[in-house]
């Protein structure tokens, strides 16, 4: 029996079309859907297409598929409606086994992968001497939940970070820094309004004619390797990666100082990615740069599009970089698949990055590539979010404010202070992580205050609350229901809360084969507010029968570990109590 009950119901579909017509069909092709029919759980249509093949009428086939159907022990009698769709009923005695064995399964039923897969997954990735932007937000939130959800799955999933720690502002950082003798290790700290320090440099850079030569000198000493400009650079890196680190801490995002592989960790390799490049004679030189030209990719005038490999001057860009870095991960580390959470912005720079990859045959039909763009995050006029000064927001400022303004929910509650700020935390950054992951990630989206920590509706307080309701009536029964407590269904709420639990694992799979955190996010939603139904007409503590309470602390008990699995699977906290 597989735990995912779609794929189960497809396969016993596509047994059927096999013993009825001797058709070989997969379990993708017997096209089961849950059912938006009333009494109808599961449906599926692939009688239809069979019908259209054969010339017969879909009803006569769809027919001919139920008689043949051996799936007595989790459906009722199937019927065909309409043009020919085969209806699916789950059997309450099914539904309710099926219910009791999940209370001793920690993955409630989500089987794990028959086929795991080495992922590297390049995710955050900001900027060194820049302080992280809300454009850093997405990638780190969505990057982090995707990881999470390929991980249970039970792929092996290897995060890199990607920081751009390397390339010409380092020359005018370097000089800065110089310049304000801010070059003992005690004046770390003077450089840790990295913003302010960047801003400076960039000034000067661009008044004065000798800072600008210095710095560009800099910058071919940086790449030569000398040592004194290369301990400055590294005391650079290492004042942000602080900086990056405090503000994983506060967002619960598993990036560690080990997963940082930064620009500059390919240098060593650019040189010989060229040279590859020309011994497969896949570059020419045009305008005194080395250029890739991949196949079926053209320039707004028509032309072959030109992937830069080596500037004319001599360097490196960030397309050799990503060359480089793909090489690195599917060489040396053994990936079998490249993920990158960058913006829907560098949608052109993946696709040309992964054409040359293939054809240069580092990457092969075996691996899988795949840019996960994402859209941005807009203010409430509908611009790209910024201060009222105009300037770019500050990650930092906007996750304090964030666990400032939950802290007006958990002020309301009667816990004692320590747990309150713990709920103020979990509550403000669980909003913040929910309005990134809830909707499809291609699009842009309003950050709205009110919006995401609104008590109704789809966000993460809702659901953390509704886990809560949950923990309180469990916490006065006294016990969990031990396993094989009987399920009872004696309502048609319990029965539709339980469907949606059986569907967990669905959403799951869902979530993880597009890299669309927001369908698990709709999945969770749907489960509390099925829960809030039930537990609207549905006694728990107070049912009619010892029986009924325990078959309902059942389909709590479930519930709630629906949604603390699921937001863990998002990088979510769920508290106990607020
Ligand atoms: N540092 C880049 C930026 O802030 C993102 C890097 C994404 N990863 C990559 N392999 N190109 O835009």
């Amino acid at each position: 029996m597989h735990g995912n009950v779609g794929v189960e119901l497809g396969r016993r579909v596509a047994a059927a079309v096999q013993a009825a017509l001797d058709l070989p069909v997969s379990e993708q092709d017997a096209l089961i859907r849950p059912s938006k029919r009333d009494g109808v759980d599961y449906q599926s249509n692939i009688a239809m297409g069979l019908a259209r093949t054969l010339g017969r009428d879909p009803r006569d086939v769809a027919a001919d598929i139920v008689a043949h159907l051996d799936a007595a022990d989790i459906v009722e009698p199937p019927q065909v409606s309409g043009t020919g769709f085969v209806n699916l009923v789950l059997t309450d005695d099914w539904l309710a086994a099926r219910a009791g064995s999940l209370l001793d399964d920690e993955r409630l039923g989500a089987p794990p992968t028959d086929s795991p897969r080495r992922i590297a997954i390049d995710y955050s990735s900001p900027n060194v001497a820049k302080e992280m932007h809300v454009g850093h937000l997405r990638s780190s939130v969505l990057g982090d939940a995707i990881s999470r959800l390929l991980r249970f799955a039970g792929h092996e999933v290897v995060p890199h970070n990607h920081i751009g720690d390397w390339g010409t502002p380092f020359g005018m950082l370097i000089e800065h820094m110089v310049d304000e003798g801010r070059t003992g290790s005690d004046d770390d700290a003077s450089i840790s309004d990295l913003n302010g320090f960047y801003q400076e440099a960039r000034k000067k850079f661009d008044a004065e004619l000798e800072f600008a030569n210095r710095a560009r000198r800099r910058v071919v000493l940086l790449q030569g390797g000398h040592q004194e400009t290369l301990a400055l650079w590294r005391r650079l890196v290492e004042a942000s990666a602080r900086h990056f680190e405090e503000v994983y801490a506060l967002l619960g995002i598993q990036l560690t100082p080990a997963d940082v592989y930064g620009e500059s960790f390919y240098n060593p390799f650019l040189a010989d990615v060229v040279k590859q490049l020309s011994a497969k004679r896949l570059v020419k030189v045009s305008g005194g740069a080395i250029c890739a030209f991949p196949e079926g990719f053209t320039n707004r005038d028509g032309d072959p599009q030109a992937v830069i490999v080596r500037k004319r001057g001599g360097g490196y860009g960030y397309a050799t970089t990503d060359l480089a870095t793909a090489r690195y991960w599917i060489e040396e580390r053994g990936a079998d698949d490249l993920l990158y959470v960058v913006g829907s912005p560098q949608a052109q720079h993946f696709a040309l990055v992964f054409a040359v990859l293939r054809e240069a045959g580092w990457l092969t039909g075996d691996h899988h590539a795949q840019h996960i763009g994402f859209g941005t995050i807009l203010g409430q006029d509908g611009r790209t979010i910024r201060t009222r000064a105009g300037g770019s927001v500050k990650l930092v400022d906007l996750l304090v404010e964030a666990v400032d303004h939950a802290a007006r929910i958990a002020e309301r509650t009667a816990l004692p202070e320590a747990e309150r700020t713990a709920v103020a935390r979990a509550v403000g950054i669980g909003a913040v992580k929910y309005a990134d992951l809830s909707g499809d990630r291609r699009n842009d989206y309003v950050f709205d205050w009110n919006r995401m920590l609104a008590m109704t509706g789809n966000t993460a307080v809702y659901l953390q609350y509704a886990n809560c309701r949950i923990r309180s009536v469990l916490h006065r029964a006294g016990a969990e229901p031990a396993a094989g407590t009987p399920v009872l269904l004696t309502d048609p709420r319990e029965r539709d809360l339980l469907l949606r639990i059986l569907r967990f694992p669905a959403a799951c799979a869902a979530a993880t084969r597009d890299y669309a955190p927001h369908k698990l996010c709709t999945h969770l939603y749907e489960t509390a507010s099925a829960f809030s139904a039930f537990y609207a007409s549905c006694p728990i503590l107070g049912a009619d029968s010892p029986q009924v309470r325990d078959s309902r602390l059942v389909l709590a008990t479930l519930t709630s570990r629906v949604l603390t699995l699921g937001l863990s699977l998002l990088g979510i906290e769920a508290p106990e109590r607020m």
